[in-house]
C-alpha cells in the first residue's frame, strides 16, 4: 500500500535580492531552498530542523502555495500542486492546514473562537453548509483539542497560550486535513506545557490518521514526535533518516553537533567531539564545496571543491558528507 501523502523532489526556492532606488534589477539571489526532497506519509510526522534560516519556513510555504518554487515538484496523490485547478486545487487546500509558533498572533483578536475555527469550513464549503452543520462540527473538533464547546462564544485573549494553540489546532483540524503544517508548535509555550501540548499532537494523530509536517529547532520536541527527519543546513538536507536511526546513529557532523549542542545528556555523544562553532554562512553565497566546510571539524580538501550528494548510507538512512564516499 502506498501510503504517502506529499512527495517533494529536487524542491528550490530562490528570492531574488534587488538593488536601486526607482528602477529595483536582481543583483543575487537567495537560496532559500536549494535542491531538497522528501516524501510525508500518512498518520506519520515529518520533522525538519536545522538553525535559523536555513529554509524549513520556506519549504513549508512552498507546500502550503504560499511560494511558488523556482524548480523541482510538490507532488499531492501524484500530481503537482502548482498545476492543480478547480475541484482538486479545493481539496488540496483543504486537506493540509497550518498551525504557526505563535497563536497569540496567529488568532484574529476581534473574533470569537467559534467563528476562527468555523472559518476554514465556509471558505471551503460555501453556503453549501449549514449553520447548524458548522456549529457541530465546530463543537466536535473544539472538543477534540480538548476545549468545552462553551469556548466557541468567548474571545482568545480569554485563552492561554496553551488554550490558544488548541484553538488554532481545532482550525486547523476542522476540514478533517490529510495534512498539519506544525512550524515552531510549541517553542512560543511555556515550558511547563509543552509536553502537554505534544501529547495532544500526538494523540490527535493516533486518533485521527493526520501526518504532521513538523519544522523545530529544538531536538527534544523532534525525537518525541517525529518518525522520520529531515536535518537542513542552508537550504540543503544534510542527513535524512528514520528518526530512531538518527538519534542512535547520527552520522553527518552537523547532525552530531546539533545532537550534542541541544541533547547534550545523549548517551553517544559524550565525547562532546563534535562543537557547532561559527555562525551559519549567508545563503546569498553559500560557500563551494560542502556547504558546512567552514564549520567542520571533520574537513578535508575535497570538502572546500566538491558539494557531497545526498547518498543512502543504510536502509532509509541517507547523508550528505564526503567522509561516506
Ligand atoms: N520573501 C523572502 N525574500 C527574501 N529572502 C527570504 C524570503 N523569505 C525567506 N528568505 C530568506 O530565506 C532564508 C530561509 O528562510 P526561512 O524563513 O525559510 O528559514 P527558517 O529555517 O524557517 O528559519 P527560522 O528557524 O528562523 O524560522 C533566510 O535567509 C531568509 O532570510
Ligand atoms: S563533507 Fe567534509 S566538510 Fe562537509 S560535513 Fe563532511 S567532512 Fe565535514
Ligand atoms: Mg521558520
Amino acid at each position: 500500500m502506498n501510503d504517502t501523502i506529499l512527495e517533494i523532489q529536487g524542491l528550490k526556492k530562490h528570492f531574488p535580492v534587488t538593488s536601486g532606488v526607482l528602477v529595483s534589477r536582481p543583483v543575487g539571489w537567495v537560496r532559500a531552498v536549494d535542491d531538497i526532497g522528501f516524501s510525508i506519509r500518512k498518520g506519520e510526522t515529518f520533522a525538519l530542523v536545522g538553525e535559523s534560516g536555513c529554509g524549513k519556513t520556506t519549504t513549508a510555504k512552498v507546500i502550503l502555495l504560499l511560494e511558488r518554487p523556482t524548480d523541482g515538484s510538490v507532488k499531492f496523490h501524484g500530481k503537482n500542486i502548482y498545476n492543480l485547478k478547480g475541484k482538486n486545487l479545493r481539496q488540496y487546500r483543504a486537506s493540509t492546514q497550518v498551525v504557526l509558533q505563535d497563536p497569540s498572533s496567529s488568532l484574529n483578536p476581534k473574533m470569537r473562537v467559534g467563528s476562527i475555527v468555523a472559518e476554514p469550513l465556509l471558505v471551503n464549503n460555501g453556503a453549501s453548509m449549514s449553520s447548524k452543520a458548522v456549529k457541530q462540527r465546530v463543537d466536535e473538533v473544539l472538543l477534540q483539542v480538548g476545549l468545552q464547546p462553551e469556548a466557541a462564544r468567548r474571545f482568545p485573549h480569554e485563552f492561554s497560550g496553551g488554550q490558544k494553540q488548541r484553538i488554532a489546532l481545532a482550525r486547523a483540524l476542522s476540514l478533517s486535513p490529510d495534512l498539519i503544517v506544525l512550524d515552531e508548535p510549541v517553542s512560543a509555550l511555556d515550558v511547563s506545557i509543552r509536553a502537554q501540548a505534544m501529547n495532544l499532537f500526538k494523540d490527535l494523530q493516533a486518533e485521527l490518521g493526520v501526518a504532521y509536517l513538523l519544522i523545530a529547532h529544538d531536538l527534544a520536541t523532534v525525537r518525541y514526535m517525529a518518525h522520520e527527519v529531515g536535518v537542513m543546513y542552508l537550504g540543503r538536507l544534510a542527513e535524512r533518516s528514520l528518526s530512531e536511526e538518527l538519534f542512535t546513529n547520527p552520522l553527518h557532523p552537523y547532525t552530531k553537533a546539533l545532537i550534542a549542542a541541544t541533547l547534550p545528556s545523549h548517551p553517544d555523544l559524550i565525547s562532546g567531539e563534535e562543537v557547532l562553532s561559527g555562525e551559519v554562512p549567508s545563503p546569498l553565497n553559500p560557500p563551494p564545496g560542502c556547504r558546512f566546510h567552514g564549520r567542520c571539524s571533520h574537513v578535508m580538501p575535497v570538502c572546500r571543491e566538491v558539494d557531497p550528494l545526498l547518498k543512502e548510507q543504510a536502509k532509509g538512512h541517507f547523508v550528505a558528507c564526503h567522509l561516506f564516499e
